[in-house]
């Protein structure tokens, strides 16, 4: 077989005999779809984390994976999702994207698209997950700017046993212009 199709944020891409060595990340530099981050290039810091969803036994299955490890050949059929598919501060943040700005948890900000591209994939295929789940994963996560406490912090206001009531950091005021889509 020597055509490649497979969905890039919604939309159809369609590759004639794609070079078997090519990398998601290199494809998505190449494309323009630079929001996905590449830093060690190894699998060892989660800049570059998409979310891959897939079909299995008749329903769709989504996972938070290294684009610099995946090989765009290993693609067909499934969907990729960056972090420019799943909201923008013109059109409204995703809520893995608002709760990162909400609790101050983004420096320089290199980082920020593989954390937030793996929280959207666990509360695509957990919408339950508990702040445990949250913490337990983001081990394949590498930030150098915030220390984790505030992306962490932020990211368990998005469990489903988060309470709020005792919750004692003060969230810092994100621009009211950036809309929370979802
Ligand atoms: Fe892919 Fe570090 S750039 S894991
Ligand atoms: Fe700079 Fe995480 S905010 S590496």
């Amino acid at each position: 077989m020597r055509e490649l199709t497979f969905l890039l944020n919604g939309e159809r891409v369609t590759l004639n005999n794609p070079d078997p060595a090519l990398l998601l990340s290199d494809f998505l530099q190449q494309r323009g779809v630079t929001g996905t981050k590449v830093a060690c290039g190894q699998g060892g810091c989660g800049a570059c984390t998409v979310m891959i969803s897939r079909r299995v036994d008749g329903r769709v299955v989504h996972h938070g994976v290294n684009a610099c490890l995946k090989a765009v050949c290993s693609l067909d059929g499934m969907s990729v999702t960056t972090t420019e598919g799943i909201g923008d501060v013109h059109h409204g943040l995703d809520q893995a994207q608002h709760c990162i700005a909400a609790h101050n948890g983004t420096q320089c900000g290199f980082c920020t698209p593989g954390f937030v591209m793996n929280a959207h994939a666990l509360l695509r295929a957990r919408p339950q997950a508990r702040e445990q789940d949250f913490e337990d994963s983001f081990g394949g996560n590498l930030c150098r700017c915030t220390g984790y406490r505030p992306i962490l912090h932020g990211m368990r206001t998005l469990a489903s046993d988060y309470d709020a009531s005792r919750d004692q950091t003060p969230p810092c005021v994100v621009d009211p212009t950036f809309p929370k889509s979802r």
